[in-house]
């Protein structure tokens, strides 16, 4: 008898364990796997977890059956609406779920080519275990980037932030481009390092995130995009909120507008760009060369590696700095001596005291000038600083907008 009641308790409790790991595994898919690599001892380091090859690859790859999860869900808490359903029924709600559910499938025509694509192009590398997690979140970010950086759509935010960039480096001579090298670090999905290549300058993009650098090289590769607007996608349909019509919610976006190639001036390095190599010589004169294995360099990069870069382009990409310190040193020691940094952006950092200091822009221009820059006054013409009100990956079409009052700055290394 007491063995039974024993046996009774047992069984309720692991019924409630059950029913409380299916709940929290229904709110958050994506903890399926990790849970899974934590019990079976395989679960990889947190650096690992957010930034590996494979991480990113088996997010894509899980991505419709994740993001799937959510029209269910949907669908099950509708079926929960009472009396009124016919009123649901009216405004078409569970037609509208199964719209959702398309545009999951395809969304995954895309994710899906993506991971074909990384494993012709990565093998080995990567190659997926069950330990190596999925982060739909981030999947979902490179979705908006193809809007932002390579679509019809995504042209009036770009105009804003590029214009000011794009200004700047045209005022040398095009035929003095040749010659000068830019680097853009944290280049994202890299529209802002195509247009400067197309404006003549050898241009290299720096991009550490393998979310970012596997969507990125399905528009440079040939086997995966061949012609303008070839894709679909229906960025905005997991954003419920603040629409004002559902076809303003289930839109597809078409892109890229442009096809881009990596070219003899347009290099894609896939890193860190604090672990660039320093170049060897800041003034120009003879040197031997200097290569780093992460970054392996090519014939173009040479110049740049050993005398520094003749610009160094930021665009939303210094407050993701976990030492704001240390990425201005590496931003000045790229540079040529009398070399330009041109940045554009918010101070939006990381938080919950993950950066070693979150500097106010007072003191983030302190700061600058104590590391060996002088920043041009708000007079100096398209080189002079200014506020830039401005968004990024919006949805343009939604009831809610965040705008930035974003600084853009133009900064010569004087020392
Ligand atoms: C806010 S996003 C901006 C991307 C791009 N500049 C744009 O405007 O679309 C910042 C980017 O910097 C990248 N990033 C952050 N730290 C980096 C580092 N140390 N080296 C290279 N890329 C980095 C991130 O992966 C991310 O793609």
């Amino acid at each position: 008898m007491a063995l039974n009641a024993k046996r009774g308790v047992f069984l309720v409790l692991s019924g409630i364990l059950i029913l409380g790991l299916a709940l929290a595994f229904e709110r958050y898919p994506e903890m399926i796997s990790e849970l899974k690599a934590i019990i079976w001892g395989t679960a990889p380091t947190p650096q690992l977890s957010a930034f590996s090859l494979p991480r990113a690859v088996n997010s894509y790859s899980r991505y419709a059956e994740e993001a799937g999860w959510e029209p269910s869900k949907m669908r099950n808490t509708y079926a929960k609406i009472g009396s009124r359903r016919r009123i649901g029924s009216q405004l078409g709600y569970p037609k509208k779920l199964e719209r959702f559910r398309e545009t999951i499938a395809i969304n995954s025509r895309v994710t899906n080519a993506i991971v074909a694509l990384a494993h012709e192009e990565y093998g080995d590398e990567a190659r997926t275990t069950q330990g190596d997690g999925t982060d739909l979140g981030r999947v979902r970010e490179a979705l908006k980037h193809f809007v932002r950086d390579w679509s019809e759509e995504g042209r009036e935010e770009r105009e804003k932030t590029f214009r000011p960039i794009l200004d700047v480096l045209k005022e040398s001579r095009p035929t003095d481009r040749q010659g000068a090298s830019v680097l853009i670090p944290g280049a994202g999905l890299g529209r802002l390092a195509w247009e400067i290549s197309q404006l003549g300058y050898n241009t290299t993009a720096v991009e550490i995130s393998p979310y970012m650098n596997l969507a990125h090289r399905f528009l440079l590769s040939p086997k995966t995009t061949t012609m303008p607007n070839q894709h679909t996608i229906h960025p905005y349909s997991h954003w419920f909120s603040h629409q004002r019509t559902t076809d303003s919610l289930m839109r597809s976006i078409t892109f890229p507008d442009v096809v881009p190639r990596l070219s003899d001036n347009l290099h894609l390095r896939e890193g860190d760009f604090l672990s660039l190599p320093t170049p060897k010589l800041p003034v120009l004169t003879q040197s031997t060369h200097s290569t780093s294995s992460e970054f392996p360099s090519s014939a173009e990069d040479i110049d740049a590696e050993e005398h520094g870069y003749d610009y160094i382009v930021t665009l939303f990409f210094i407050d993701t700095s976990l030492n704001i310190l240390s990425t201005l040193q590496k931003i000045h020691s790229l540079l040529r001596s009398g070399g330009t940094w041109i940045n554009l952006g918010p101070l939006l950092w990381t938080g919950g005291a993950a950066s070693v200091m979150e500097l106010s822009l007072d003191e983030m221009m302190e700061a600058i000038r104590m590391s060996g820059f002088a920043v041009h006054q708000s007079s100096d013409g398209v080189r002079g600083r200014k506020t830039v009100e401005c968004e990024y990956t919006a949805d343009k079409n939604a009831m809610m907008k965040w705008v930035y009052q974003a600084e853009f700055w133009v900064a010569t290394k004087t020392r």
